[in-house]
């Protein structure tokens, strides 16, 4: 059977990169909603709907277990999806908990989409695990923008990011969540704005392990050749041309794995 992962984008690429480390013997089916992306700036009805189709359309395609490899829909639809489905569904979310717990006297900083930072699920996540007061959330919509049309480490990202930065006294601040998967691709713009002062963490490793271990038992862990479909909205990716662009998104993210 497979795994399915998505996202509204290439973002859960994020996901699927950390899956495919710690579990390479799976079958994975990836899905980006390129016809719906962004999710962030929609409405959280807007975001439900699409999610159902996609857990729908994985369903149908043999998938043992389901990761939302979007914050925004994890924040979202994942508490209805579960409700709805009888298939494990596995949901990122910012990691906030391990930022905190690692603060070293400095403040925190949580970047995400619109809705996510709108949305109760995040709020009440901050609200357990802050009881200093550390944290700060910002959104940062338009880097969903330029990592879909391949632009990461380009003067106009770099500008957007220090405009939106500007309000905030950055050597204040020891952690960044990264509370949005297609936010990986900017890890070196973030460095380079904070100085490398500053740690980097996202949800991705967790999630994965949350993964292992809801597979682990089910007794649903497999030992295959390891394979992954590509799909953008329910139509695959077959063309050469379309998995190449892929394949570089991996070895982008290859290279932000060192920061
Ligand atoms: N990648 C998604 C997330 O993790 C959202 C991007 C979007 O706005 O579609 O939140």
């Amino acid at each position: 059977m497979n795994i399915g992962i998505f996202d509204s984008g290439i973002g859960g690429i994020t996901l699927l990169h950390q899956a495919l480390l710690t579990l390479p013997k799976e079958n994975y089916l990836f899905y980006a909603d390129v016809d719906h992306v962004p999710y962030g700036t929609k409405t959280r009805q807007q975001v439900i709907e699409y999610v159902d189709e996609v857990i729908g359309f994985m369903v149908e395609h043999d998938c043992k277990a389901v990761v939302i490899a979007c914050n925004t829909a994890t924040s979202a639809a994942a508490a209805l999806m579960r409700e709805k489905y009888q298939i494990p569904i596995i949901g990122i979310e910012p990691a906030v908990k391990p930022a905190v717990e690692q603060h070293s006297g400095k403040r925190v900083m949580v970047v995400a989409t619109p809705l996510t930072v709108r949305e109760e699920k995040l709020k009440n996540l901050v609200a357990r695990v802050d009881s200093e007061h550390l944290v700060d959330l910002l959104a940062l919509p338009r880097l969903v923008g330029f990592a879909e049309a391949g632009e990461f480490d380009t003067p106009e990202v770099e500008q957007y990011l220090r405009e939106e930065l500007a309000p905030f006294d950055l050597e204040n601040y020891s952690e960044l969540v990264l509370g949005c998967t297609h936010f990986n691709y900017f890890k070196d713009s973030f460095a380079k704005i904070f100085k490398n002062r500053i740690r980097m963490i996202d949800g991705s490793e967790g999630t994965v392990n949350q993964l292992k271990r809801v597979l682990e038992q089910n007794n649903q862990l497999e030992d295959n050749e390891g394979s992954v479909q590509y799909f953008e909205s329910g139509r695959e990716i077959v063309s050469a041309e379309g998995l190449e662009r892929i394949a570089k998104l991996h070895r982008r993210l290859d290279e932000m794995k060192k920061l």
